[in-house]
């Protein structure tokens, strides 16, 4: 693993000159905004990339961005790689632990949510700041990889608190109502029935997705600092369960995202790396 990992990484460093980008983002379903906003200096194919996981279909296919927002070297994920899709925990954070190779201290994640919590509204923003991993997959399995982190790392502060606040700062200038709550990943692909969404509810979840949580845990093994922000797609109300297409959760995630892009943008610009 930690050879496909030096391999990938020595291969992107002779790509991208040396240049050491200081933030890694991943963005989900819909919200690709935010990397359109950065300026871009190098586009390169997964497929190009040594032992980086082979998309299983064209629609999968997706690229590594390298480029600068606001005077921060970023490297953005173009194109996601879910557990649901067949990949395996390690395939779904090999570009986390390739990014912490290349430099990355900060790991920022979007994702498209359904909302658990009946306060929450289709295309509002949550930051994330705790999650309950219900996936029942870690990429941490088998021998430890020492040069990342520890056996047993600590997730008492997975997301960053210093990050969350200056979220929360930037959103409310942006006039954007950011609420934070706990996120509960789930396998899936099958969204969840009543019953279900009555016990994630009743677990302390306010919002549900079938990403984030690998990644971040790999993060925050990688020593990253983490803020994650979804928009909630749908609300999911046990009571009164209305049907989720994966068509409306598309459009409002493509509704958010010019929102998401700007926030992010003025985040980046304020944190220090
Ligand atoms: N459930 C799980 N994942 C999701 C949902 C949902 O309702 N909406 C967007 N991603």
């Amino acid at each position: 693993m930690l050879k496909r990992l030096q391999d990938a990484a020595a291969y992107l460093n002779e790509k991208i000159n040396g240049l050491r980008p200081q933030i890694g983002i991943i963005t989900g379903t819909g919200l690709g905004d935010i990397t359109a906003l950065m300026g871009l200096m190098h586009r390169i194919p997964y497929s190009h990339i040594p032992h980086f996981p082979i998309p299983t279909t064209e629609s999968h296919r997706g690229n590594l961005l390298f480029g600068e927002t606001r005077g921060k070297r970023i490297v953005a994920m173009e194109g996601r790689l879910h557990a649901y899709e067949g990949y395996s925990p390690d395939e779904v954070t090999f570009p986390v632990r390739l990014m912490s190779l290349l430099g990355v201290k900060h790991l920022f994640i979007s994702s498209a949510a359904g909302g658990l919590n009946p306060n929450y509204e289709a295309g509002n923003f949550m930051a994330i700041t705790d999650h309950i991993n219900f996936t029942g997959l870690s990429a941490l399995c088998g021998p430890n990889l020492e040069l990342f982190g520890p056996r047993f790392p600590d997730m008492s502060r997975a997301y960053d608190r210093d990050l969350i606040r200056t979220a929360e700062k930037i959103a409310c200038q942006q006039g954007i109502h950011l609420h934070k709550g706990v996120y509960i990943g789930v396998l899936g692909p099958n969204l969840e029935t009543p019953a279900e969404t009555r016990f994630y509810r009743n677990s302390g979840a306010d919002a549900i997705g079938m990403s984030t949580v690998l990644e971040a845990t790999v993060g925050v093994h990688c020593g990253m600092r983490i803020l994650a922000i979804v928009v909630i797609t749908n609300v999911n109300l046990p009571d009164c369960m209305g049907e989720t297409s994966l068509e409306m959760v598309i459009d409002a995630a493509k509704n958010a995202a010019p929102a998401l892009a700007l926030l992010w943008n003025n985040i980046i610009a304020e944190i220090s790396v």
